[in-house]
Protein backbone atom coordinates (compact mmCIF):
# COMPACT_ATOMS: atom_id res chain seq x y z
CA UNK A 1 0.00 0.00 0.00
CA UNK A 2 1.38 3.65 -0.78
CA UNK A 3 -0.17 7.17 -0.43
CA UNK A 4 -0.08 7.54 -4.48
CA UNK A 5 -3.91 7.92 -5.28
CA UNK A 6 -6.33 8.88 -7.35
CA UNK A 7 -8.88 11.07 -5.66
CA UNK A 8 -11.61 12.43 -7.56
CA UNK A 9 -10.07 11.53 -11.18
CA UNK A 10 -6.45 12.75 -9.91
CA UNK A 11 -3.58 11.77 -8.53
CA UNK A 12 -2.54 12.47 -5.30
CA UNK A 13 0.87 12.18 -3.06
CA UNK A 14 -0.76 11.95 0.50
CA UNK A 15 -3.37 15.30 0.44
CA UNK A 16 -1.28 16.99 -1.84
CA UNK A 17 -2.66 16.95 -5.71
CA UNK A 18 0.61 16.17 -7.80
CA UNK A 19 -0.79 19.11 -10.37
CA UNK A 20 0.16 21.85 -7.69
CA UNK A 21 3.77 19.97 -7.06
CA UNK A 22 4.63 20.16 -10.84
CA UNK A 23 2.77 23.92 -11.01
CA UNK A 24 4.88 24.75 -8.73
CA UNK A 25 8.36 23.49 -8.31
CA UNK A 26 8.27 22.35 -12.26
CA UNK A 27 8.65 18.71 -13.55
CA UNK A 28 10.36 16.60 -13.52
CA UNK A 29 10.41 16.09 -10.13
CA UNK A 30 10.86 13.17 -7.48
CA UNK A 31 8.01 12.70 -5.12
CA UNK A 32 8.32 11.28 -1.82
CA UNK A 33 5.54 10.16 0.60
CA UNK A 34 6.66 10.29 4.23
CA UNK A 35 3.61 7.96 5.58
CA UNK A 36 4.71 5.53 2.84
CA UNK A 37 8.38 5.62 4.02
CA UNK A 38 7.03 5.17 7.93
CA UNK A 39 4.65 2.67 6.70
CA UNK A 40 7.21 0.26 5.16
CA UNK A 41 9.66 0.95 7.80
CA UNK A 42 7.02 -0.13 10.62
CA UNK A 43 5.78 -2.96 8.32
CA UNK A 44 9.60 -4.64 8.05
CA UNK A 45 10.29 -3.85 11.93
CA UNK A 46 7.03 -5.93 12.34
CA UNK A 47 7.64 -8.30 9.97
CA UNK A 48 11.74 -8.99 11.62
CA UNK A 49 10.77 -9.02 15.01
CA UNK A 50 9.32 -11.85 14.61
CA UNK A 51 12.84 -13.45 14.47
CA UNK A 52 13.51 -12.03 17.91
CA UNK A 53 16.77 -9.65 18.32
CA UNK A 54 17.33 -7.17 15.58
CA UNK A 55 19.02 -4.04 14.01
CA UNK A 56 17.84 -2.45 11.32
CA UNK A 57 20.25 -0.71 8.82
CA UNK A 58 18.45 0.81 6.08
CA UNK A 59 20.64 0.67 2.83
CA UNK A 60 20.54 4.24 2.27
CA UNK A 61 22.12 3.69 -1.64
CA UNK A 62 18.39 3.21 -2.08
CA UNK A 63 17.58 6.81 -1.63
CA UNK A 64 20.19 9.04 0.95
CA UNK A 65 18.28 12.13 0.69
CA UNK A 66 18.69 13.74 4.01
CA UNK A 67 15.07 13.88 4.75
CA UNK A 68 14.29 10.16 3.79
CA UNK A 69 17.36 9.71 6.16
CA UNK A 70 15.74 11.56 9.28
CA UNK A 71 12.60 9.63 8.67
CA UNK A 72 14.22 6.46 9.09
CA UNK A 73 16.32 7.96 11.92
CA UNK A 74 12.71 8.75 13.38
CA UNK A 75 12.15 5.07 13.10
CA UNK A 76 14.70 3.99 14.98
CA UNK A 77 16.78 2.55 11.80
CA UNK A 78 20.87 2.80 11.91
CA UNK A 79 22.27 3.11 8.49
CA UNK A 80 24.16 0.76 5.63
CA UNK A 81 27.06 2.90 4.15
CA UNK A 82 29.33 1.93 1.35
CA UNK A 83 30.91 5.16 0.97
CA UNK A 84 32.73 8.33 3.10
CA UNK A 85 29.99 10.09 1.25
CA UNK A 86 27.15 7.99 2.58
CA UNK A 87 28.80 7.73 6.49
CA UNK A 88 28.10 11.38 6.10
CA UNK A 89 25.01 11.37 5.72
CA UNK A 90 23.95 9.45 7.60
CA UNK A 91 25.92 11.03 10.66
CA UNK A 92 23.98 14.72 9.06
CA UNK A 93 21.07 13.05 9.17
CA UNK A 94 21.00 12.47 12.76
CA UNK A 95 22.17 8.69 12.71
CA UNK A 96 24.06 7.50 15.76
CA UNK A 97 27.43 6.24 14.61
CA UNK A 98 27.08 2.97 16.80
CA UNK A 99 23.66 2.11 14.34
CA UNK A 100 25.92 2.58 11.05
CA UNK A 101 27.04 -0.74 9.24
CA UNK A 102 30.27 0.22 6.86
CA UNK A 103 29.45 -2.24 3.84
CA UNK A 104 31.30 -2.36 0.70
CA UNK A 105 33.84 -4.17 -1.37
CA UNK A 106 36.21 -1.26 -1.62
CA UNK A 107 36.58 0.66 1.07
CA UNK A 108 39.58 2.45 0.73
CA UNK A 109 42.10 2.84 4.14
CA UNK A 110 40.94 6.71 3.85
CA UNK A 111 37.27 5.72 4.79
CA UNK A 112 38.05 2.80 6.96
CA UNK A 113 39.72 5.40 9.10
CA UNK A 114 36.96 8.05 8.71
CA UNK A 115 34.42 4.69 10.28
CA UNK A 116 37.18 4.07 12.77
CA UNK A 117 37.36 7.93 13.95
CA UNK A 118 32.94 8.35 13.88
CA UNK A 119 32.83 5.14 16.24
CA UNK A 120 31.01 3.44 13.87
CA UNK A 121 29.00 0.22 14.91
CA UNK A 122 30.17 -2.52 12.71
CA UNK A 123 32.16 -2.71 9.41
CA UNK A 124 31.46 -5.85 7.00
CA UNK A 125 34.95 -6.85 5.94
CA UNK A 126 34.73 -8.31 1.97
CA UNK A 127 38.56 -9.78 1.90
CA UNK A 128 41.48 -10.89 3.78
CA UNK A 129 43.31 -8.08 3.54
CA UNK A 130 40.99 -5.55 4.25
CA UNK A 131 40.77 -6.94 7.56
CA UNK A 132 44.47 -6.72 8.15
CA UNK A 133 44.36 -3.23 7.49
CA UNK A 134 41.35 -2.30 9.44
CA UNK A 135 43.14 -4.18 12.50
CA UNK A 136 45.86 -2.01 12.15
CA UNK A 137 44.22 0.70 11.50
CA UNK A 138 42.34 0.27 15.17
CA UNK A 139 44.81 -0.78 16.71
CA UNK A 140 47.56 1.97 15.95
CA UNK A 141 44.76 4.78 17.62
CA UNK A 142 44.12 2.44 20.44
CA UNK A 143 40.66 1.52 19.27
CA UNK A 144 38.91 -2.06 18.54
CA UNK A 145 36.84 -2.21 15.35
CA UNK A 146 33.19 -3.85 15.83
CA UNK A 147 33.32 -6.23 12.67
CA UNK A 148 32.01 -9.55 10.71
CA UNK A 149 33.32 -10.99 7.66
CA UNK A 150 31.20 -10.91 4.81
CA UNK A 151 30.90 -14.44 3.05
CA UNK A 152 29.91 -15.06 -0.48
CA UNK A 153 27.34 -18.30 0.13
CA UNK A 154 27.22 -19.63 -3.93
CA UNK A 155 23.95 -18.97 -3.86
CA UNK A 156 21.84 -17.74 -7.59
CA UNK A 157 19.21 -14.92 -5.71
CA UNK A 158 17.52 -15.74 -9.22
CA UNK A 159 17.12 -11.99 -9.80
CA UNK A 160 18.95 -9.76 -12.72
CA UNK A 161 22.53 -10.60 -12.93
CA UNK A 162 23.72 -6.61 -12.44
CA UNK A 163 22.73 -6.72 -9.12
CA UNK A 164 22.96 -10.29 -7.79
CA UNK A 165 25.96 -10.45 -5.77
CA UNK A 166 26.08 -14.30 -3.97
CA UNK A 167 27.37 -16.30 -6.54
CA UNK A 168 30.95 -17.48 -6.08
CA UNK A 169 31.95 -15.37 -9.57
CA UNK A 170 30.98 -12.21 -8.07
CA UNK A 171 33.11 -9.44 -6.60
CA UNK A 172 31.41 -9.56 -2.68
CA UNK A 173 32.49 -11.75 0.15
CA UNK A 174 34.54 -14.34 1.02
CA UNK A 175 33.75 -17.78 -0.33
CA UNK A 176 32.05 -19.75 2.03
CA UNK A 177 34.57 -22.63 1.70
CA UNK A 178 37.43 -20.64 2.96
CA UNK A 179 35.61 -18.58 5.30
CA UNK A 180 36.43 -20.36 8.78
CA UNK A 181 39.70 -20.28 7.90
CA UNK A 182 39.63 -16.69 6.97
CA UNK A 183 37.94 -15.99 10.23
CA UNK A 184 40.58 -17.81 12.14
CA UNK A 185 43.27 -15.59 10.65
CA UNK A 186 41.36 -12.22 11.60
CA UNK A 187 40.07 -13.15 14.89
CA UNK A 188 42.10 -12.02 17.92
CA UNK A 189 44.04 -10.03 15.90
CA UNK A 190 44.68 -6.23 18.33
CA UNK A 191 42.41 -4.06 16.78
CA UNK A 192 39.88 -6.12 15.74
CA UNK A 193 36.54 -7.60 17.41
CA UNK A 194 35.27 -10.20 14.98
CA UNK A 195 31.58 -11.21 16.04
CA UNK A 196 29.78 -12.47 13.48
CA UNK A 197 29.11 -12.63 9.32
CA UNK A 198 27.36 -10.99 6.49
CA UNK A 199 25.51 -12.15 3.56
CA UNK A 200 23.57 -10.03 1.18
CA UNK A 201 22.79 -12.26 -2.07
CA UNK A 202 20.99 -9.80 -4.46
CA UNK A 203 18.62 -7.11 -4.83
CA UNK A 204 14.73 -7.75 -6.37
CA UNK A 205 14.62 -10.87 -5.31
CA UNK A 206 11.05 -12.62 -5.51
CA UNK A 207 11.54 -15.93 -3.79
CA UNK A 208 12.82 -16.39 -0.20
CA UNK A 209 14.36 -19.57 -1.79
CA UNK A 210 17.62 -18.71 -2.12
CA UNK A 211 17.72 -16.37 0.97
CA UNK A 212 16.67 -19.54 3.17
CA UNK A 213 19.64 -21.38 1.10
CA UNK A 214 21.91 -18.94 1.87
CA UNK A 215 20.95 -18.63 6.02
CA UNK A 216 21.28 -22.22 5.97
CA UNK A 217 24.66 -22.22 4.52
CA UNK A 218 25.66 -19.60 7.29
CA UNK A 219 24.02 -20.93 10.04
CA UNK A 220 26.37 -24.34 9.53
CA UNK A 221 29.32 -21.76 9.10
CA UNK A 222 28.07 -20.21 13.06
CA UNK A 223 28.28 -23.73 14.22
CA UNK A 224 31.51 -24.24 12.82
CA UNK A 225 32.98 -21.22 14.41
CA UNK A 226 31.92 -21.71 17.55
CA UNK A 227 32.73 -25.13 17.86
CA UNK A 228 36.85 -23.86 17.29
CA UNK A 229 36.03 -21.63 19.96
CA UNK A 230 35.00 -18.27 18.50
CA UNK A 231 32.32 -16.23 20.20
CA UNK A 232 29.54 -14.71 17.76
CA UNK A 233 26.82 -12.58 18.50
CA UNK A 234 25.86 -10.87 15.13
CA UNK A 235 24.80 -12.16 12.14
CA UNK A 236 23.74 -9.26 9.35
CA UNK A 237 21.91 -11.18 7.26
CA UNK A 238 21.87 -8.01 4.35
CA UNK A 239 18.44 -6.99 2.66
CA UNK A 240 17.26 -7.50 -1.14
CA UNK A 241 13.67 -8.13 -0.62
CA UNK A 242 11.87 -7.45 -4.00
CA UNK A 243 8.90 -4.70 -4.76
CA UNK A 244 6.10 -5.34 -7.00
CA UNK A 245 6.75 -2.90 -9.61
CA UNK A 246 4.02 -4.36 -12.31
CA UNK A 247 0.44 -4.24 -11.44
CA UNK A 248 -0.85 -7.10 -9.42
CA UNK A 249 2.86 -9.06 -9.30
CA UNK A 250 2.86 -10.57 -5.66
CA UNK A 251 6.37 -10.44 -3.80
CA UNK A 252 6.90 -12.13 -0.28
CA UNK A 253 6.21 -9.93 2.59
CA UNK A 254 8.28 -8.76 5.10
CA UNK A 255 6.17 -10.86 7.10
CA UNK A 256 6.47 -13.75 5.60
CA UNK A 257 10.66 -13.16 5.59
CA UNK A 258 10.46 -12.71 9.00
CA UNK A 259 8.42 -15.86 9.01
CA UNK A 260 10.94 -17.81 7.18
CA UNK A 261 13.97 -15.83 9.65
CA UNK A 262 12.54 -16.96 12.83
CA UNK A 263 12.29 -20.82 11.62
CA UNK A 264 15.34 -21.37 10.20
CA UNK A 265 17.68 -18.83 12.49
CA UNK A 266 16.05 -20.61 15.77
CA UNK A 267 18.59 -21.11 18.18
CA UNK A 268 21.14 -18.83 16.47
CA UNK A 269 21.22 -16.49 19.93
CA UNK A 270 22.24 -13.76 17.36
CA UNK A 271 21.54 -10.33 17.26
CA UNK A 272 20.29 -10.07 13.82
CA UNK A 273 20.79 -7.27 11.16
CA UNK A 274 19.12 -6.52 8.01
CA UNK A 275 20.25 -3.94 5.31
CA UNK A 276 16.78 -3.21 3.73
CA UNK A 277 16.76 -0.45 0.72
CA UNK A 278 14.53 -0.94 -1.74
CA UNK A 279 11.54 -2.75 0.25
CA UNK A 280 11.16 0.84 2.18
CA UNK A 281 11.96 3.08 -0.09
CA UNK A 282 10.72 1.30 -3.24
CA UNK A 283 6.66 2.42 -3.68
CA UNK A 284 7.61 5.65 -1.24
CA UNK A 285 8.37 7.74 -4.48
CA UNK A 286 7.10 8.11 -7.94
CA UNK A 287 8.93 10.32 -10.46
CA UNK A 288 6.69 13.23 -11.95
CA UNK A 289 6.62 13.99 -15.63
CA UNK A 290 5.36 16.07 -18.38
CA UNK A 291 4.28 15.21 -21.73
CA UNK A 292 6.48 16.65 -24.32
CA UNK A 293 5.15 15.39 -27.01
CA UNK A 294 3.16 12.68 -28.74
CA UNK A 295 5.60 11.71 -31.76
CA UNK A 296 3.66 9.27 -34.20
CA UNK A 297 5.86 6.54 -34.87
CA UNK A 298 5.95 4.21 -37.86
CA UNK A 299 4.51 1.13 -35.26
CA UNK A 300 3.25 2.96 -32.15
CA UNK A 301 3.28 7.02 -31.12
CA UNK A 302 6.31 7.84 -29.12
CA UNK A 303 5.74 9.55 -25.86
CA UNK A 304 8.28 12.20 -25.34
CA UNK A 305 8.12 13.22 -21.65
CA UNK A 306 10.92 15.40 -19.88
CA UNK A 307 12.00 13.06 -17.53
CA UNK A 308 15.29 10.78 -19.20
CA UNK A 309 17.41 8.04 -18.47
CA UNK A 310 19.68 10.76 -16.89
CA UNK A 311 16.89 10.78 -14.49
CA UNK A 312 15.92 7.32 -13.84
CA UNK A 313 18.21 5.51 -14.91
CA UNK A 314 16.90 1.68 -14.34
CA UNK A 315 14.72 0.90 -17.60
CA UNK A 316 18.05 1.97 -19.56
CA UNK A 317 20.19 -0.41 -17.07
CA UNK A 318 17.92 -3.12 -16.17
CA UNK A 319 15.28 -3.21 -18.95
CA UNK A 320 13.33 -2.33 -15.56
CA UNK A 321 9.44 -1.90 -15.99
CA UNK A 322 8.38 1.16 -13.99
CA UNK A 323 4.22 1.95 -14.46
CA UNK A 324 3.45 4.66 -16.62
CA UNK A 325 0.03 6.47 -15.43
CA UNK A 326 -1.45 9.71 -16.55
CA UNK A 327 -2.06 12.51 -13.27
CA UNK A 328 -5.55 12.74 -14.78
CA UNK A 329 -6.73 9.42 -16.34
CA UNK A 330 -8.88 10.61 -19.21
CA UNK A 331 -10.72 7.11 -19.07
CA UNK A 332 -9.24 5.48 -22.77
CA UNK A 333 -6.00 3.94 -23.45
CA UNK A 334 -3.28 4.04 -26.50
CA UNK A 335 -0.36 1.03 -27.36
CA UNK A 336 2.68 3.64 -26.93
CA UNK A 337 6.56 3.73 -26.76
CA UNK A 338 7.61 6.28 -23.73
CA UNK A 339 11.09 7.54 -24.29
CA UNK A 340 12.95 10.71 -23.12
CA UNK A 341 14.67 13.54 -24.17
CA UNK A 342 18.28 11.73 -24.49
CA UNK A 343 20.01 11.60 -27.54
CA UNK A 344 20.64 7.82 -27.17
CA UNK A 345 17.81 4.89 -28.31
CA UNK A 346 18.34 3.69 -24.65
CA UNK A 347 16.74 6.59 -23.08
CA UNK A 348 13.48 4.54 -23.48
CA UNK A 349 11.03 3.71 -20.43
CA UNK A 350 8.88 1.10 -22.16
CA UNK A 351 8.31 0.02 -25.75
CA UNK A 352 4.54 -0.88 -27.26
CA UNK A 353 3.14 -0.52 -23.83
CA UNK A 354 -0.99 -0.05 -22.96
CA UNK A 355 -1.28 3.59 -21.17
CA UNK A 356 -3.40 5.88 -19.90
CA UNK A 357 -3.98 8.14 -23.14
CA UNK A 358 -2.15 11.15 -23.16
CA UNK A 359 -1.41 14.25 -24.96
CA UNK A 360 1.13 16.92 -25.09
CA UNK A 361 1.36 18.54 -21.81
CA UNK A 362 -0.33 16.01 -19.67
CA UNK A 363 1.17 15.04 -16.26
CA UNK A 364 1.82 11.82 -15.56
CA UNK A 365 4.10 9.59 -13.10
CA UNK A 366 6.71 6.66 -13.07
CA UNK A 367 5.76 4.54 -10.17
CA UNK A 368 7.89 2.67 -7.88
CA UNK A 369 10.75 5.22 -8.37
CA UNK A 370 11.30 5.80 -4.71
CA UNK A 371 14.70 3.74 -4.66
CA UNK A 372 17.66 3.60 -6.97
CA UNK A 373 15.88 6.95 -8.79
CA UNK A 374 17.08 9.91 -8.22
CA UNK A 375 20.31 8.32 -5.45
CA UNK A 376 21.59 7.40 -9.80
CA UNK A 377 20.76 10.42 -11.53
CA UNK A 378 23.10 12.24 -13.51
CA UNK A 379 22.98 15.46 -15.54
CA UNK A 380 23.89 13.80 -18.44
CA UNK A 381 22.82 16.10 -21.94
CA UNK A 382 23.55 18.75 -19.50
CA UNK A 383 20.14 18.12 -18.07
CA UNK A 384 19.72 19.87 -14.99
CA UNK A 385 20.08 17.43 -11.60
CA UNK A 386 16.36 16.02 -10.90
CA UNK A 387 14.92 17.33 -7.58
CA UNK A 388 13.18 15.73 -5.17
CA UNK A 389 10.09 16.65 -2.89
CA UNK A 390 8.76 15.25 0.42
CA UNK A 391 4.83 15.36 1.08
CA UNK A 392 3.64 15.16 4.26
CA UNK A 393 -0.25 15.07 4.52
CA UNK A 394 -1.04 18.54 3.26
CA UNK A 395 1.97 19.94 3.00
CA UNK A 396 5.14 19.68 1.23
CA UNK A 397 8.84 20.46 1.33
CA UNK A 398 11.09 20.81 -1.47
CA UNK A 399 13.91 18.55 0.06
CA UNK A 400 16.75 18.69 -2.96
CA UNK A 401 16.77 21.59 -5.27
CA UNK A 402 16.83 21.73 -9.15
CA UNK A 403 20.48 21.58 -10.22
CA UNK A 404 20.90 24.03 -13.24
CA UNK A 405 23.66 22.91 -15.99
CA UNK A 406 24.38 26.94 -15.21
CA UNK A 407 25.70 25.95 -11.26
CA UNK A 408 27.21 22.82 -12.49
CA UNK A 409 29.38 24.90 -15.07
CA UNK A 410 30.61 26.86 -12.13
CA UNK A 411 32.63 24.14 -10.40
CA UNK A 412 34.29 23.66 -14.22
CA UNK A 413 37.40 25.56 -15.21
CA UNK A 414 38.89 26.47 -18.27
CA UNK A 415 43.06 26.96 -17.76
CA UNK A 416 44.25 29.81 -19.20
CA UNK A 417 46.67 27.73 -21.30
CA UNK A 418 43.69 27.01 -23.77
CA UNK A 419 43.02 30.78 -24.63
CA UNK A 420 43.98 31.73 -28.36
CA UNK A 421 46.91 33.70 -28.66
N1 LIG B 1 23.12 -4.53 1.57
C1 LIG B 1 24.07 -4.63 0.63
C2 LIG B 1 25.42 -5.12 1.00
C3 LIG B 1 23.78 -4.27 -0.70
O1 LIG B 1 24.72 -4.39 -1.64
C4 LIG B 1 22.48 -3.80 -1.03
C5 LIG B 1 22.16 -3.40 -2.41
C6 LIG B 1 21.53 -3.71 0.00
C7 LIG B 1 21.88 -4.09 1.29
C8 LIG B 1 20.14 -3.22 -0.24
O2 LIG B 1 19.45 -4.06 -1.09
P1 LIG B 1 17.88 -3.85 -1.37
O3 LIG B 1 17.16 -4.16 -0.07
O4 LIG B 1 17.67 -2.45 -1.78
O5 LIG B 1 17.58 -4.81 -2.41
N2 LIG B 1 20.63 -0.12 -8.54
C9 LIG B 1 19.98 -1.42 -8.52
C10 LIG B 1 20.04 -2.07 -7.14
C11 LIG B 1 21.44 -2.23 -6.60
C12 LIG B 1 21.49 -2.88 -5.24
C13 LIG B 1 22.85 -2.88 -4.68
N3 LIG B 1 22.99 -3.41 -3.37
C14 LIG B 1 18.56 -1.28 -9.01
O6 LIG B 1 18.14 -0.16 -9.34
O7 LIG B 1 17.82 -2.25 -9.10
Amino acid sequence: MDHFQLRNGELYAEDVPLSRIAAEVGTPVYVYSRATFERHARAFRAGMERAGRVHLAYAIKANPNLAVLRVMANEGYGADVVSGGEMARALAAGMPASGIVFSGVGKTPAELTKGLEAGIGQFNIELEEEGEVLAALAAARGLTASAVLRVNPDVDAGTHAKISTGRKENKFGVPVDQAAAIFARLAGRPGLRLRGVAIHIGSQLQSLEPLEAAYRRIGALVAELRAAGHVIDRIDLGGGLGVPYQPGAVYPTPDALGEMTARVTAGWDVELMFEPGRVIAGNAGILLTRVIWVKPGVVHPYIIVDAAMNDLARPALYDAYHHFEAVRPAGDRMIANIAGPVCESGDTFAMAREIDRVVSGDLAIFRTAGAYGATMASTYNSRPLVPEVMVDGDRYAVVADRISAETIMHAERVPDWLDRV
